[in-house]
């Protein structure tokens, strides 16, 4: 199991006030998995990211892990005076490998994700779409057993951002990495993943963990997701207006929150 959560709380503490983020959090993770988490904001999803890849420290329960882990995040955060190749050969560096191999893997790294083309380049010549993918190879190349992936897409435009599920889906296909992806939308969650994990709001627990069988390359629109769609929608607009009335006036009637929408996007800031 590569990764594996077990009754996982975690609390911070700052300025003297306490905020619970996660509560009795279990999940296994088999090799290979590809594992959307979705919940409305603030439930606790990139905090247990940040668990997963040791970036924070847990206050109760136990995560275990094979192997390094990579994370990719919203923003790239490239170095703008590095050209693209030498980002991506970056960690391969910090890792001691030496230049002639770090060149190479970073060259078939950004091959990988169509990007090969723009390795000289620097950052402020490339698209945001064209910059995630950079990140994407920035992960790939320290070949981790575990991608995990903090709303990667979330700033890029439709468009953009369907062509990059794609280019992640062929990469996992190649790698068949184990996947653990974030993010608030429903349909994103449904048109990649293995298995859908769906988060209460705050301090985030697990509602509902359901597996996506559908054959790739999915439509949401097929009867089968469709009504999966429509389940996981309905939990998560709950959840979503918990958060709402916590955050609102009281004479607040929830109408905009609970009303049926064709928006896939229930999940978003409000
Ligand atoms: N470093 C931190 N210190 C204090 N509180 C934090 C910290 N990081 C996150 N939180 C709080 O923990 C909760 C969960 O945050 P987060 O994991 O970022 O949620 P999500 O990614 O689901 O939007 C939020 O209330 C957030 O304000
Ligand atoms: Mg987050």
């Amino acid at each position: 199991m590569p990764v594996s959560i077990q009754r996982v709380s975690k609390t911070y503490n700052r300025y003297g006030t306490s905020v619970d983020a996660l509560d009795d959090v279990s999940l296994n993770i088999p090799d290979g998995q590809f594992v959307s988490l979705v919940g409305p904001s603030g439930c606790g999803k990139s905090t247990l990211l940040s668990l997963v890849g040791g970036l924070e420290t847990l206050s109760r329960g136990q995560i275990s892990r094979t192997g390094q882990p990579a994370i990719v995040f919203q923003e790239a955060a490239l170095f703008p005076w590095r050209t693209v190749l030498d980002n991506v050969a970056f960690g391969l560096q910090l890792r001691g490998v030496g230049k002639r191999e770090r060149r190479d893997r970073a060259a078939s790294a950004l091959r990988m994700v169509h990007l090969a083309r723009f390795a000289e380049a620097y950052p402020y010549e490339l698209s945001g779409g064209m910059r995630q993918r950079a990140a994407i190879a920035r992960a790939l190349v320290l070949d981790p057993t575990v991608l995990l992936m903090d709303e990667p897409f979330g700033a890029l435009d439709a468009q953009t951002r369907a062509l990059l599920q794609d280019e992640l889906l062929s990469v996992w296909e190649r790698t068949r990495k184990t996947v653990l992806f974030v993010t608030h939308s429903l349909d994103e969650a449904l048109i990649l993943s293995d298995r859908v994990v769906l988060f209460s709001a705050r301090p985030g627990r697990i509602v509902a963990d359901v597996a996506v069988e559908a054959p790739r390359p999915r439509d949401t629109a097929d009867p089968p997701l469709a009504a999966l769609q429509r389940h996981l929608r309905d939990l998560l607009a709950a959840e979503v207006e918990k958060v709402a009335r916590a955050e609102m006036d009281a004479d607040w009637e929830g109408a905009a929150v609970t009303a049926p929408s064709p928006e896939q996007n229930v999940g978003a800031d409000i």
